[in-house]
């Protein structure tokens, strides 16, 4: 599968208002707008005129508008008008470069070449009504996608780069847990850590239990499962997205969308949680090499806690995923 044909994030939904915006996927420059009617459309963001960058342009009465020459160009990328010859009827070859695009999960997805088979990623607890959705980033990272994603599954970091939050010295050793691929990634299931921090509201040192699915090849789930004196109380269960745009093979831009059965805490404490976790990632994921995630089994070394990394790598293999792998 080409990485092409498949709807990564490229920005925030509420963040597209009434001007064009510059975005990168995949080492292509984008311009995102706006029409009169609030659909939001991805070109490529290069004037077909003389090449220079439409992003640069505004949006006039549902149109955007090339800052070069004004050229104009309705919703559908076709050029309706060229000022400078106000009577010329632009022919269809006179048209901007359009690329399909959805609104999900509070962002902006884009699909680079066209594939009527290609699902969005499946996030379910997006329609949950009794959680609250809430969108932190984005953020830039000097690393690929791929690396980006296996940090997300992997527990064994977390008495290190957590250590106090998601994990605690005293307890490193991971549980055997469970891991089998599906169609879209894999599953991992009976994950438990001791936590003395293990979301926004603990209060103490809890063992916690995961699942992690990976369910699009730079988008992954983990899913809090509920213990039973919570599930008694109908207490606090959450469910976090990986969201992960691929700009280039080394770099990328990333969104976590929480879904908290918590409709009281404002939106900054939601997300400064998230904050603290992610910074504490940063540095690390920014520090691996190759930052390109490496197929070969024996590029680098593992264990049987590294089992979901290793599922993952297998499916990228499988599915020929070639963009932030070497
Ligand atoms: Fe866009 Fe000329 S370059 S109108
Ligand atoms: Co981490």
């Amino acid at each position: 599968m080409k990485e092409h044909s498949l709807w990564h994030p490229v920005m925030a939904a509420n963040g597209l208002t009434d001007a064009p915006l510059a975005v990168t996927l995949l080492e292509q420059e984008l311009v995102l707008w706006r029409d009169a009617t609030g659909l939001a459309h991805a070109w490529g963001d290069q004037c077909p005129h003389r090449g220079a960058k439409l992003s640069l342009g505004r949006v006039c009465a549902g149109r955007l508008e090339c800052p070069y020459h004004g050229w104009q160009f309705e919703a559908g990328g076709q050029c309706v008008h060229v000022p400078a010859v106000p009577s010329f009827v632009p022919p269809a070859s006179h048209a901007a470069r359009t690329h399909a695009v959805v609104e999900a999960y509070g962002l902006i997805w884009v699909q680079l070449l066209p594939d009527a088979v290609v699902p969005l990623p499946a996030f379910a607890a997006e329609t949950d009504a009794q959680l609250r959705k809430v969108l932190c980033g984005p953020y830039d990272v000097a690393t690929s996608a791929p690396r980006i994603v296996e940090n997300f599954l992997d527990m064994a970091h977390f008495g290190f780069v957590h250590e106090g939050w998601l994990g605690m010295r005293e307890a490193t050793s991971i549980d055997d847990y469970r891991v089998e691929p599906t169609p879209t990634g894999l599953l991992a299931t009976q994950c438990r850590a001791w936590q003395p921090q293990s979301n926004v509201h603990s209060t103490a040192t809890a063992h916690v239990e995961y699942t992690y699915e990976v369910v699009a090849p730079y988008t992954a789930v983990l899913t809090k499962v509920p213990d039973a004196a919570s599930v008694a109380l109908q207490g606090f269960r959450e469910s976090i997205a990986l969201f992960i745009c691929p700009t280039t093979p080394e770099t990328s831009r990333v969104w976590f969308r929480l879904a908290m059965a918590d409709f009281d805490s404002p939106d900054n404490k939601l997300q400064d949680f998230q904050h603290t976790i992610f910074m504490q990632d940063k540095p690390v994921l920014e520090s691996q090499r190759p930052r390109r995630l490496p197929l070969d089994v024996r590029a680098e070394v593992h264990t049987t806690a590294d089992k979901a990394s290793s599922a993952y790598r297998r499916f990228l293999k499988q599915e020929t995923i070639t963009f932030g792998v070497c």
